[in-house]
């Protein structure tokens, strides 16, 4: 039977604080794939599913709790809204915004953002504002901003904006009818760790789930607060969309590892490309670096045999390789593998078939 997913507010609008009085601004976001993943099973000798976040409609996680944050500024005569972002936050506002016809306003770190998020507040219609400083004097600003002027902040301080990313928890339980041992992803402002907790908590204490997993988060070693216990005042990392050194919900992300019997550990710059690369080829699931932090930090644990077997594991990849294409090419040699003339032979040749 045809069935069109309406977006994550219609399809668990029960569980999500809007009324009937909320305009929905939706753009179709959640009702991702889930993705099993056969080398990564094989690996942690277990059952890996991949939730393929990058399928959302601007290419992240984002959209899930945005469609929420937008809706209710909205409703609440918002004229304006803004965020501090790596990329993916700006590009998911300016896109539900333009949708609601309010005025997006992004604050970003000066040339930090990949070029395709660039491209998609822009094109989006965002006031795009670049600050000589890092993703956490953005968001600083941004809460000033909110604080002293007419808009609204959409940054996931805002509590709406986890309680639509939580429907991403809901969505790995509804389709695997059961929940998983273990959930892992990436950590960076530390909200969508926060969310996955609300969700699955949610879904235990409705008795829809029977229990709740262990989360495991990862953070790129040189922007890796949570870890060392202490901010870190010039994150670096490649993964630019977690290049966070103080992350907002911190201490929620602290709660979460430690209610669920999880931890939040490091993984290097080249475990993460190597994961990116890994989910490519092998799944053909293209990530961005970020994205592939939560596979890099599986990985790692599976080697020095911290994994148990026989589990069922849900990974979040978190936003799209398409967002990146320059890091993603930058490990490669060479990117044209041959040049030849118009010749079937010579493609032959070329491709080794002859
Ligand atoms: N993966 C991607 C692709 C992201 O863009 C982010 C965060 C994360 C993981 C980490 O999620 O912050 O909830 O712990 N990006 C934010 C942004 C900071 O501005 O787009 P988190």
């Amino acid at each position: 039977m045809a069935h069109l997913w309406r977006g994550v507010i219609e399809e668990y609008r029960d569980r999500l604080p809007v009324t009937d009085a909320t305009p929905v601004i939706t753009l179709g976001e959640g009702g991702t794939p889930l993705v099993r993943s056969g080398w990564l099973s094989g690996i942690v000798r277990g059952d890996v599913w991949l939730k393929v976040e990058g399928d959302n409609p601007t290419g992240s996680f984002k959209d899930r709790g945005m469609t929420v944050a937008i809706s209710i500024a909205a409703g609440e005569g918002a004229k304006a809204v803004v965020c501090a972002s790596t990329g993916n936050t700006s590009a998911s506002m300016a896109a539900y915004a333009a949708s609601a016809g309010l005025t997006p306003i992004v604050l970003v770190p000066h040339g930090k953002i990949s070029a395709g998020k660039m491209a998609q507040a822009v094109m989006h219609g965002a006031e795009v504002i670049q600050v000589n400083g890092n993703f956490d004097d953005c968001l600083t600003m941004s809460r000033g901003l909110a604080e002293h002027y007419p808009v609204a902040l959409v940054n996931s301080v805002n509590p709406m904006r986890l309680q639509g990313q939580k429907t991403a928890a809901f969505e790995i339980v509804d389709a695997l009818a059961a929940t998983p041992d273990l959930h892992v992803l990436p950590v960076g402002n530390a909200g969508n760790i926060s969310a996955y907790w609300l969700g699955f908590k949610e879904y235990a204490e409705a008795g829809v789930a029977t229990k709740t997993p262990t989360l495991w988060g990862f953070q790129a070693e040189g922007a890796a607060p949570i870890v060392n216990g202490a901010p870190v005042l010039h994150p670096e990392t490649i993964a630019s969309a977690i290049r966070i050194g103080n992350p907002a919900s911190w201490h929620l992300a602290v709660a979460a590892r430690d209610e669920s019997g999880g931890r939040i550990a490091a993984v290097s710059d080249a475990q993460i490309l190597q994961a990116q690369r890994d989910l490519a080829s092998r799944d053909g699931v293209f990530v961005e670096p970020a994205s592939a932090a939560g596979v890099a930090g599986l990985l790692a644990a599976a080697a020095r045999g911290e994994v148990e077997p026989d589990q069922l594991i849900s990974v979040t990849v978190t936003g799209h390789g398409l967002k990146d294409t320059e890091t993603a090419l930058s490990g490669i040699d060479s990117i044209i593998d041959s040049v030849i003339e118009v010749d079937v032979d010579a493609a032959a040749a070329a491709a080794g078939l002859a």
